[in-house]
């Protein structure tokens, strides 16, 4: 049951080996100022930066720099970017990075003509945007939040033990992304296997989600399906072009807006990985992977018809001769001994939580009520106990 919906995404893609090239033909759009905003180095290292300030340049480009944008970055840089894109007067805000260099651009994009404070504005308030948009374009070198195409932005604020991310329209979203699988390469494993739970986890929180038939849950199975495949051939070989390139695009497909269509959506996973984000400012994915196994086992029982079917049609398990609370905790197993298999965070001690520390972190979860059972703060609590 489908339901009511709209369904556009204004994102144009240039995927493969030369999708560089891609930015040749988006930049005569935009005027002559071009903030170019990246991360803590990366960039430098593997000889993108190069590439990308060389074309820049080619195409008559003022390029004023706006780098060191951190992991889950905060609400501090976001007001420094906001300054330099200003000074630049950016007619065009280039990120060359992964999620978070991503999701800053778009936090800045969003407030350069604004003059109310960004965080109070977008992450407290939940503001629609009422000034105009600087464009953003993004050129992705790391896999997994889908912020390619979609208007996804997480800001950080220490202070307030705080990690809130705001859905902009599709009036944020970036106007082009450059995907090109061969950047990717020089990620570390660590990155690369928790931006392979971050896109397991986008689909699971939409797929838990209802009773219905429904297309988008069919599509779902798909994606997990490859992912799973790609992730196994990727973890033994890292280079392998074939398998990086198939996760880039799922990532893509998982949270591109597609696949939420006709869905309520749960996204607990993420509220859950997100405050113990806010306290220990621990890597995206791995935060989710640390609570996933557990929450799912907590909720299970109120969604058992879908666990099942997600057992059955993602993990291969036989259902013959039992029943559906048999075939769902299978799959949870089966799903956990391939996170376990190919090395993800299972528990947040290692992450650095403290049982001391659970009472702050449900304070930090907001609370959705998309998914099988809505949680209250002894829900919650029980599955981060659960999660240490
Ligand atoms: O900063 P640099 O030097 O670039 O290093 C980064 C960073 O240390 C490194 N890296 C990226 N590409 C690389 C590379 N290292 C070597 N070679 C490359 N090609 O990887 C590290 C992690 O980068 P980051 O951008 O933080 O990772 P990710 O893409 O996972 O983004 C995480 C942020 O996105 C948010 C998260 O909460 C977090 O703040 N999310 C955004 C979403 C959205 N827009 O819809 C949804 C997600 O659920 C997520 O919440
Ligand atoms: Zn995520």
């Amino acid at each position: 049951m489908l339901g009511n919906f709209t369904y556009s995404n204004p994102t144009k893609l240039y995927f493969g080996k030369d999708a560089l090239d891609g930015l040749n033909a988006e930049l005569p759009k935009y005027g002559k100022n071009v903030l170019l905003v990246y991360g803590s180095g990366s960039i430098k290292k593997n000889g993108i930066y190069d590439k990308v300030v060389k074309i820049l340049k080619e195409n008559g480009k003022e390029v004023f720099e706006d780098g060191g944008v951190m992991p889950n970055p905060t609400n501090e840089k976001l007001n420094e970017g906001i300054e330099r894109a200003r000074k630049a007067k950016a007619n065009l805000i280039l990120a060359v990075g992964g999620g978070s260099v991503c999701d800053y651009a778009k936090a800045v994009s969003v407030s350069v003509n604004c003059n109310e404070d960004a965080w109070d504005k977008y992450y407290i308030r939940f503001d629609d945007v009422t000034c105009d948009i600087v464009p953003v374009g993004c050129v992705l070198t790391m896999v997994g939040t889908g912020s390619e195409m979609n208007g996804g932005s997480v800001i950080t604020n220490h202070e307030q033990k705080l990690k809130i991310g705001h859905v902009f329209g599709d009036n944020v979203f970036p106007k082009f992304s450059i995907l090109n699988p061969e950047f990717t390469l020089t990620l570390p494993r660590y990155q690369m296997i928790s931006g392979i739970f971050d896109i397991m986890s986008h689909i699971l929180e939409q797929y838990f989600s209802g009773e219905d038939d429904n297309t988008s849950d069919y599509i779902m199975e798909g994606l997990l399906r490859s992912l799973i495949h790609s992730a196994d051939v990727a973890v033994k070989n890292p280079n392998d072009y074939e398998a990086r390139s198939n996760i880039m695009w799922t990532a893509t497909w998982a949270l591109n807006t597609l696949v939420e269509k006709g869905k309520s959506t749960d996204w607990m996973v993420h509220m859950l990985g997100q405050a113990v984000g806010a306290y220990t400012d621990a890597t995206h994915g791995m935060t989710l992977s640390a609570v996933s196994i557990p929450y799912y086992r907590y909720i299970m029982q109120y969604g058992l018809k879908k666990f099942s079917r997600y057992a059955i049609n993602v993990w291969n398990v036989n259902p013959e001769n039992k029943t559906d609370e048999q075939i769902a905790n299978e799959g949870l197993t089966a799903m956990q001994s391939w996170m376990e298999k190919i090395g993800l965070v299972m528990n947040l001690s290692q992450l650095g939580v403290k049982a001391e520390m659970i009472d702050g972190i449900t304070k930090s979860t907001l609370v959705m009520d998309g998914g099988y059972k809505i949680l209250n703060e002894e829900d919650i609590k029980a599955v981060l106990k659960a999660s240490l």
